[in-house]
């Protein structure tokens, strides 16, 4: 008896099919997660911003594609290691919270000596993180070689935290002067009214992103 022509091509497509279909669900699945998100509670003490800013500069901040801890030799991208002990003398006039604030937000307005800039803007596209993400990573350079200070309250060059009402923002710029309200009418004197313990001339209040004017006072270097 002979098997019809179509009946054999037949049986050879789903025989191949088969086979090939057998293959294919041979090799592993791997299934692609979008990166996770990172709580940022408005709560967070400065150890978890810590280590909420290690994952980040690990992570999504892909700081640790260019950046090393703790190595020497002919690097072309500045090592971090000790980086918060030498943030304070990078640039005159820029406290190390500043300093740290400017290399993630203007990474070109200072350029470490030695070291070509290249840097990407950290609140830009495509890294894109946003203030509150950064002060974590600031929390985390501040780990290297120093103490972190920095909370979710804290203002810098770059970004006015929100108010909170009767409070002072806690560990703000270290070595910031704590101020006391003027004697009404002196230069610089609170208004009625005003959040006690904001220091007008010295951090930039919500809503403005730098005081070009004010009262006599240090002005900040214009940014941005
Ligand atoms: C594409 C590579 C690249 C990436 C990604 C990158 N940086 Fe940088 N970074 C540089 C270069 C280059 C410099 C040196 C030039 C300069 O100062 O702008 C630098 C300088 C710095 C400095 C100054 C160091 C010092 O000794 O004063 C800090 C702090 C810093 N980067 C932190 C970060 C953090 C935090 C991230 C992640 C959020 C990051 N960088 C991501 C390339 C990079």
């Amino acid at each position: 008896m002979t098997i019809p022509l179509v009946a054999r091509i037949g049986v050879l497509v789903l025989a191949t099919t088969a086979f090939y279909g057998y293959v294919g669900q041979m090799v592993p699945q791997s299934e692609v997660q979008p990166p996770e998100e990172i709580a940022i509670r408005a709560d967070l003490t400065t150890p978890e911003m810590v280590e909420i800013g290690r994952e980040i500069a690990d992570g999504k901040g892909l700081c640790r594609t260019c950046h090393t801890i703790g190595q020497s030799g002919a690097l072309r991208f500045p090592d971090l290691a000790g980086v918060a002990g030498r943030a304070a003398e990078r640039v005159p006039g820029l406290s190390a919270l500043d300093y740290f604030a400017q290399s993630l937000y203007e990474p070109d307005a200072f350029v470490v000596p030695g070291f070509n800039p290249g840097m990407p803007t950290i609140n830009r596209p495509p890294i894109g993180l946003t203030d509150q993400e950064i002060l974590c990573v600031i929390a985390y350079l501040q780990s290297l070689g120093g103490t972190p200070t920095v909370t979710l309250q804290t203002s810098h060059r770059y970004y006015a935290a929100p108010a909170t009402p009767g409070a002072a923002p806690p560990g703000g710029a270290p070595g910031a002067p704590v101020t006391t309200p003027a004697a009404p009418g002196a230069p610089g004197a609170v208004t009625p009214g005003t959040t006690p313990g904001a220091a007008p001339d010295q951090k930039p209040r919500p809503g403005e992103a730098l005081p070009l004017t004010g009262p006599p006072g240090p002005v900040p270097p214009p940014g941005r």
